[in-house]
């Protein structure tokens, strides 16, 4: 039984955020690609899922397509990438960003793909799985389109990980509570249920990678963190008045000290179908 969804994040359904929110969205996906902890975890899950020349692969919720760019240079030459997400908005960010590779864009939805069963040698599928309503089902979709012998590569977040330093311990723990829904997935341990699930779903060789982002200094923070990023505007994060400005005085404080540290746990989780 998957938990009910009552407040899902901009991510859930980026076609029905506002211009100037879906703009600085899409800016946030290409910051947290070009971020070393993000590439970190990628490294991580290039190495579980091993993409190679001649495979015809599924980037799962591709976003602006950063990855499925990577996938495409790695399986050529003959190979293929299918980029698919739900939002449409995302999709043309994908396309105007096309470098050449063969990649085809997409529209869909993870949780009923219009894909044929076993067409894939491999999945990719980051940080997507956090903000759907029934992840089960999701990963029952992706295992159903990979062929039997390929790999179903999830990496995804355990917010319930993040922890701060510098800044005062009773207002962090405020902030992460508050968070949860406005700003992060209420789905917030789904990392660590990933190798269960795979399991569940009878995959075999199952490696599981816990990756614990680091990140020492405020102006790192805020790439990956939205509490941490003050262009994150008020409203959006629909906080008790004034919980937002003494919070982002702390880390700012902290940052000047050089004492601020936040850490956040993504986990790397790969299986054979
Ligand atoms: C946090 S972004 C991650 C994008 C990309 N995988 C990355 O790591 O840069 C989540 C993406 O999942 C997409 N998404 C959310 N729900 C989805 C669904 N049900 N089916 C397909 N894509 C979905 C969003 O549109 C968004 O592009």
């Amino acid at each position: 039984m998957e938990p009910a969804q009552l407040e899902r994040t901009p991510f859930a359904d980026l076609d029905r955020t506002p211009p100037a929110m879906l703009a600085m969205l899409v800016a946030a996906l290409e910051a947290m690609s070009r971020h070393p902890e993000i590439r970190r975890v990628r490294h991580t899950a290039w190495e579980a899922l091993r993409p190679a020349p001649g495979q015809r692969l599924l980037d799962a919720g591709c976003g602006t397509g950063d990855v499925a760019r990577e996938l495409a240079a790695a399986v050529a030459p003959g190979g293929a990438v299918v980029a698919l997400d739900r939002s449409e908005a995302t999709l043309a960010a994908a396309r105007e960003r096309h470098q050449g590779g063969e990649i085809s864009y997409v529209a869909g939805d993870i949780g009923a793909l219009d894909l044929a069963d076993e067409s894939f040698d491999g999945v990719w599928c980051e940080r997507v799985l956090q903000h759907v309503d029934d992840p089960g089902r999701a990963i029952a979709e992706l295992a159903r389109v990979t062929r039997t012998g390929g790999r179903v590569c999830l990496v995804d977040t355990d917010w319930t990980s993040l922890a701060f330093d510098g800044v005062d311990s009773a207002l962090a723990r405020a902030v992460i509570e508050h968070a949860r829904g406005p700003l992060t997935p209420v789905q917030d341990d789904l990392g660590r249920t990933l190798r269960r699930r795979l399991l569940d779903h009878g995959l075999c060789d199952v490696t599981a990678t816990p990756v614990t982002c680091y990140f020492p200094d405020p102006a790192s923070a805020a790439v990956v963190l939205p509490m941490i990023n003050a262009g994150v505007p008020e409203e959006t994060w629909k906080a008790p008045a004034g919980l937002r400005a003494a919070w982002l005085d702390q880390v700012r404080a902290a940052g000047e000290r050089g004492d601020f540290l936040a850490v956040l746990t993504i986990w790397v989780v790969c299986g054979t179908v």
